[in-house]
């Protein structure tokens, strides 16, 4: 399955893959990067043609912030970054707090998909928050295409006006459900959101499609997030006229 999906993925355009099995982010699960490491290595030794990166998606835990300091976290062994993924249902109260170690430890936080959080969906406003924060927001290209549902892809839109969001992932499980290959239409989509210029802080195709990204897989730093307090205010007003009651989503099951 694997090596269909890296061929998927370089049909559609992908040069590297960043690989972020779902690992939660408490001590009981380091030795799950052991397996993790052990399929990735089986991958490698078939020589697909592709630039294969390891890291893993981390579920945020009451323990997290605990981990800091453990390499089988990050995004790869060596980088300073780590990608962590909220439950569905809620933001918890010890969110800030997990950011903020991260941050302390010189590591920057990346955010999965914060348009298919519900309690961000209810009040975008932690989006902007955690940004101000030194997180970076990843979001689902599945959502901008409204793959997933009306409520994630309205969502996904706001942050993207906002220019609140540093990159797109595919979230590819498998070749059929959850492909690479709307890879094309997302980056045809970001072009054309950028060409309209709708912005209240200007992103690029480029950046969030492929330059940040790639940063995060060599280690190289990211532009941080710049938001002045106008733009602050402005991103506050555009967030506050959002106020989405239900979540509508497609029905099958989302990690
Ligand atoms: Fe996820």
């Amino acid at each position: 399955m694997s090596l269909a999906m890296i061929e998927d993925a370089r049909r559609s355009g992908v040069t590297s893959i960043l690989t972020t099995p779902h690992i939660r982010g408490c001590m009981e699960d380091a030795f799950v990067h052991e397996l993790h490491k052990q399929a990735f290595q089986t991958v490698l030794d078939a020589k697909p043609a592709m630039d294969l990166h390891l890291g893993g998606e981390v579920r945020v835990t009451p323990e997290t912030h605990r981990v800091t300091d453990r390499p089988e976290f990050t995004a790869d062994e060596r980088s300073k970054y780590i990608l962590l993924e909220l439950e569905f249902d809620k933001v918890p109260s010890y969110f800030s707090q997990v950011l903020f170690e991260y941050r302390l430890h010189g590591i920057t936080p990346i955010i999965a998909h914060p348009e298919r959080n519900v309690g961000i969906l209810k009040n975008p406003e932690y989006a902007l928050d955690f940004v101000r924060q030194g997180a970076h927001l990843q979001v689902t290209t599945g959502s901008i295409l409204g793959e997933l549902g009306e409520s994630f892809e309205q969502c996904a839109h706001l942050l993207l006006e906002c220019g609140l969001v540093s990159m797109l992932s595919s979230d590819a499980h498998n070749t059929t459900t959850r492909p690479f290959t709307n890879w094309p239409g997302a980056y045809e989509f970001m072009q054309e959101f950028e060409k309209k210029g709708n912005f209240i802080r200007p992103i690029t195709a480029n950046d969030v499609c492929t330059n940040n990204a790639a940063a995060v897989c060599n280690g190289t730093p990211l532009a941080p997030v710049d938001l002045d307090e106008n733009a602050i205010s402005a991103i506050r007003a555009r967030l506050s006229q959002i106020t989405p009651s239900t979540v509508k989503r497609k029905r099958f099951f989302l990690l």
